[in-house]
């Protein structure tokens, strides 16, 4: 068994901050998305994993992830030179698959459940697919599912403008090496894409074996800021250990899980798990609220900030209305006057969003 982990795109929907790097790459809990899919297909003893790449942001990510060394894995990373969809990355990674039955992990999503009962179902009943499905309240932006009273699929549709359920189709399959067939047997959909959603309606006609089961935990699509942050949320809920280390001095105030690198500084502040600091990070005369990820090197001096990402290097400087909601890019740099500001004065990237609210 291998595993085929599609990490290319643009990222279009988490511009700007994925104008410079790759959206598998934006950290939730201070890690890359991308991790914890390797993590989560290591956990079910696949070690033999394929990272598709794109030409703009595949150097970025072979440089962080490595050889897959960290990971217990060995990680191949293979280029698609275009974004032509995701049954034309498969269909790139041939070479690297072989004939050996595969899971297919889409490296901007995460799901809570763990792979284990799936891949024991996929082998144990011989499928030639097996799909994840969630019910979701807005189907028309996902691939759905119909399925009989047996968990069997009976159809397929990406994107349906008349959703035939709300069955979407969670970004991690499990496929036999029949699928290679069914790829060279479709056409692109109408986006100019190989569908991977056609390949497995493709494997229905041809009277292949595919079935699906319901997650039963939560599956988050990272491509949004809101959704990145409802996955930070979760995160922290879930995975947080506990680590009151770093330079914490007596003013200071620190409560709740909060996992605090000790290198980094906190002075006169007041911290309110859950809440991840990395290494590097000076915070002075600060509240720190519930659900904030500070990334390594980030500077906050006299901020108030809560349910919130910051990325490496950022700096948020005597701003004393409280910032929530909020992703901020790396080296990204947030500061008021100190006298109540009469005129906001912005250097502001393309594709920013800024709200006074
Ligand atoms: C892709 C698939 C879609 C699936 C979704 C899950 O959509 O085409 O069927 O439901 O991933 O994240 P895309 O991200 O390309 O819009």
């Amino acid at each position: 068994m291998k595993a085929l982990i599609l990490s290319g795109g643009k990222g279009t929907r988490l511009r700007p901050i994925t104008h410079t790097g790759a959206k598998q790459l934006v950290p939730v809990a201070n890690k890359p998305i991308l991790w914890y899919g390797i993590e989560s297909i290591v956990e079910a003893g696949i070690t033999d994993i394929g990272i598709i790449i794109s030409p703009e942001t595949g150097e970025e990510i072979k440089q962080k992830t490595g050889n897959g060394e960290q990971f217990g894995a060995n990680i191949t990373y293979i280029l698609q030179s275009e974004p032509l969809g995701l049954a034309h990355a498969v269909k790139v990674a041939q070479p690297f698959l072989g004939e050996a039955p595969f899971i297919m992990y889409l490296g901007d999503n995460l799901i809570q459940d763990n792979l284990n009962p799936f891949l024991d179902t996929f082998k144990d009943k011989h499928l030639d697919s097996l799909i994840l499905l969630r019910s979701v309240a807005n189907p028309t932006s996902f691939g759905v599912a119909k399925i009989d009273e047996n968990g069997r699929v009976s159809k397929l549709v990406e994107k349906p403008k008349d959703p035939p359920s709300n069955l979407a189709l969670v970004g991690v399959y499990f496929f036999a090496s029949t699928i290679h067939e069914a790829i060279s047997n479709i056409q692109p959909s109408a986006r100019g894409e190989l569908e991977i959603t056609d390949a497995i309606q493709e494997l229905i006609d041809s009277d292949k074996i595919v079935e699906s089961v319901q997650l039963q935990g939560w599956w988050l699509d990272t491509g949004k800021k809101d959704d990145l942050l409802e996955a930070n949320r979760i995160i922290l809920d879930t995975n947080l250990t506990i680590n009151k280390g770093g330079d914490i001095d007596q003013k200071s105030q620190v409560s709740g899980r909060v996992n605090i690198k000790e290198s980094s500084q906190v002075i006169n502040s007041t911290i309110r798990g859950p809440v991840i600091i990395g290494e590097n990070c000076h915070i002075e005369n600060c509240f720190i609220g519930p659900y904030t990820s500070v990334g390594d090197g980030v500077t906050l001096i006299d901020a108030d900030i809560e349910h919130s990402v910051l990325l490496e290097k950022s700096q948020v400087l005597e701003i004393h209305q409280r910032i929530v909601d909020s992703l901020i890019g790396e080296r990204t740099k947030l500061e008021m006057a100190p006298q109540r500001p009469k005129a906001l004065r912005f250097m502001v990237g393309d594709d920013s969003h800024i709200e006074l609210v």
